[in-house]
């Protein structure tokens, strides 16, 4: 299947984000970007040492310019950081040249998810449901002003959610 537009998958830390994007590129042939891994990659250091080095201010500007710089790809998923759709352009940016779909999980269900990697400098010391509960609420209202729609993750396999959202992009029904 042809996407003309982009995918941005948007959410929390551990809502799925990676793993549906890879479903989506195997199962539909759609090139792959990892905004993390990309900013890794072009700054030769993980994203810990960034915040660590450099302050989340840097990698805030970094995820700005990666996402303004995919106006002109296309048929490409892009899995975004968890905290992308918090910047007004980047959403912008996203609009531009795709469609927003925020993938949806509960707090208990990111916690299990994220709770044994030491990768995400916001959740290093934090490491609890109530955390993930207090710092999701503060999210939500951008996550969903954001998102062109709304794929629930808890509880259904990879290919059940991007079946969800390719049907969705086919109808346009949003
Ligand atoms: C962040 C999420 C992370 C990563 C960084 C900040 C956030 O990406 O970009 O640690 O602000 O929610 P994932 O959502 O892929 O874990």
């Amino acid at each position: 299947m042809q996407m003309k537009s982009n995918i941005f998958l948007i959410g929390f830390m551990g809502a799925g984000k990676s793993t549906i994007a890879r479903t989506m590129r195997d199962l539909y042939g759609m090139s792959l970007i990892e905004m993390d891994e990309q900013i890794e990659a072009q700054e030769s250091r993980s994203i810990s040492q960034i915040f660590a080095e450099s302050g989340e201010a840097y990698f805030r500007s970094l995820e700005t310019a990666l996402l303004e710089g995919l106006e002109q790809t296309g048929n490409a998923v892009v899995s975004c950081g968890g905290g992308a759709a918090m910047r007004d352009e980047n959403v912008a940016a996203m609009h531009r040249s795709g469609k927003i779909v925020y993938l949806s999980a509960a707090p208990e269900t990111i916690y299990e998810r994220v709770k044994d990697f030491h990768t995400r400098p916001l959740l290093e010391g934090h490491m609890n449901v109530a955390y993930i509960e207090n710092l999701m609420a503060v999210r939500l209202p951008h996550y969903l002003k954001a998102a062109d729609f709304t794929v629930e993750t808890d509880g259904r396999s990879a290919e059940e959610i991007c079946a969800g959202i390719v049907e969705k992009m086919r109808c346009d029904c949003y």
